[in-house]
C-alpha cells in the first residue's frame, strides 16, 4: 500500500478541533487505503491516497444485491506518543470469515495488517491522545462489489477500501446506562443466514428495530434467535452480558448466527483474571428477566470495538420492563477498565494482544 499522490495534510489546528469534540464517525482522516481484485488477475493496485469520493456506475453491484463486508478496530494512543492496534489479526480473519460468507475474495491477512499500519502512519496526527478515557482512531476496513452488472452473482470486481475516523465514545452519553428495547416483531439472522458475517446488510435489517425501540427510549435493540424467539443473541450493533450475584459473566454461545466479537472474546478470556466465571451457553430471554426480576442478574453490558463496554440500565418490551439500575455496575466498570488498560499500554499486555505500528 505504497502512498501515491499527497494531498496538503490538515493542519494540526484543525485536528486538534476535531480531537476536541469528535463524535463518532463524523470527521475522517485526510489519506485512506484501496486496493482492487479481479476474477481474472487477484489483487493489484494497492495504495494510499488522498481521502475522497468513489466513482461508482449506478449499476455496480453493491448498490443493488449488497455483496460488502466491513470491519471495525482502532488504533490507541499510548502515555509515550507510541501508537498500538488491539488484536487486529482477529479483525483480519473474521474480514475474510464474512468475504467467504459473501462470496467476495479474502485478503491475505499481512496485506490486511499491511493496509491499516500505512494508513495508520501516514495519518498519524489524527490518533488522539486517550484523553484519560477513550479516545482513539477507529479502522474501518471494508469490501464491496466494484462490478457494473445486474445479473446476481459473485462480482468479478471487489474494492478493498480502509477509512480512519478520531472518535469518542459510540453512545453519547459515554458511561452512562443504556436502555435496551427486546424487540419480538423482527429478527436478525436465522439459521444458515449471515449473522456471523460482518456484512452491511445485518446492519441494514437491524434498523427498523432499533427504531422501534427509539420509540420506546432505547439505544440499542436486542434480538432473539429467529427460530423459536427464546435464546438471547446479540444487539444491533454489538453483543450483550450479564453478570450474576454469583460472580458468574454469561453470554450467549456462538451459535453462527451471532457474530465473533473480538471484545466479546477478549472479555471471556479476562474474565478469570478478575474473579469472574465466564460462561458461554445458550440464555433465554426468560431466564434473564426473572434473574433480574429476582435480583440474581446484578449487572448487564453491551460490549463491541465501537462501544467498548456500555452497562445496561433496563430492558423494556411489550411485555413489561426489567430494571438493572442507573449507576454503572462496579464489575461492568472493572471489566471495562481492565481491557482499556491494555488497549492504553496502562497495564501489561499479558496476552499479547497488542501490535505496534
Ligand atoms: C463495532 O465496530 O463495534 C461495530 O460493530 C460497528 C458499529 C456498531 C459501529
Amino acid at each position: 500500500f505504497p502512498l501515491t499522490a499527497t494531498d496538503t495534510p490538515s493542519t494540526p489546528e484543525k485536528i486538534a478541533g476535531i480531537h476536541a469534540d469528535p463524535g463518532f464517525g463524523v470527521y475522517f482522516t485526510d489519506h485512506m487505503a484501496v486496493a482492487t481484485w479481479r476474477k481474472d488477475g487477484g489483487w493489484s493496485d494497492d495504495a494510499v491516497v488522498p481521502y475522497g469520493p468513489f466513482q461508482l456506475d449506478p449499476s455496480t453491484a453493491v448498490l443493488h444485491y449488497a455483496q460488502e463486508v466491513f470491519e471495525g478496530l482502532k488504533a490507541y494512543r499510548h502515555a509515550d506518543g507510541s501508537i498500538w492496534l488491539f488484536r487486529p489479526e482477529r479483525n483480519a480473519e473474521r474480514l475474510n470469515a464474512s468475504a467467504r460468507r459473501l462470496m467476495l475474495p479474502e485478503l491475505p491477512v499481512d496485506d490486511f495488517l499491511t493496509s491499516i499500519e500505512e494508513l495508520v502512519t501516514v495519518d498519524a496526527a489524527w490518533v488522539p491522545d486517550a484523553h484519560g478515557g477513550e479516545a482513539s482512531l477507529y479502522l474501518r476496513p471494508f469490501m464491496f462489489a466494484n462490478e457494473s452488472f445486474l445479473g446476481v452473482r459473485a462480482a468479478h470486481q471487489v474494492t478493498y477500501s480502509v477509512i480512519a475516523s478520531p472518535v469518542g465514545p459510540y453512545f453519547a452519553g459515554g458511561v452512562k446506562p443504556v436502555n435496551i428495547w427486546v424487540t419480538d416483531a423482527y429478527s436478525r439472522a436465522g439459521k444458515g443466514g449471515t449473522g456471523a458475517a460482518k456484512c452491511g446488510g445485518n446492519y441494514a435489517s437491524s434498523l427498523i428495530a432499533q427504531y422501534e425501540g427509539a420509540e420506546h427510549g432505547c439505544s440499542q435493540v436486542l434480538f432473539a434467535d429467529a427460530g423459536t424467539g427464546v435464546n438471547t443473541e446479540e444487539l444491533g450493533g454489538m453483543n450483550i452480558m450479564v453478570v450474576t450475584a454469583g460472580g458468574e459473566l454469561i453470554t450467549p454461545a456462538l451459535t453462527g448466527t451471532i457474530l465473533e466479537g473480538v471484545t466479546r472474546d477478549s472479555i471471556l478470556t479476562m474474565a478469570g483474571e478478575l474473579g469472574l466465571t465466564p460462561v458461554a451457553r445458550p440464555v433465554t430471554l426468560a431466564e434473564i428477566f426473572e434473574r433480574i426480576d429476582s435480583g440474581d442478574i446484578v449487572e448487564a453490558f453491551a460490549c463491541g470495538t465501537a462501544a467498548v463496554l456500555t452497562p445496561v440500565a433496563e430492558f423494556r418490551s411489550h411485555q413489561g420492563n426489567h430494571v438493572i439500575g442507573d449507576e454503572p455496575g462496579p464489575r461492568t466498570m472493572q471489566i471495562r477498565s481492565a481491557i482499556l488498560d491494555v488497549q492504553y499500554g496502562r497495564a501489561d499486555d499479558v496476552h499479547g494482544w497488542l501490535r505496534r505500528v
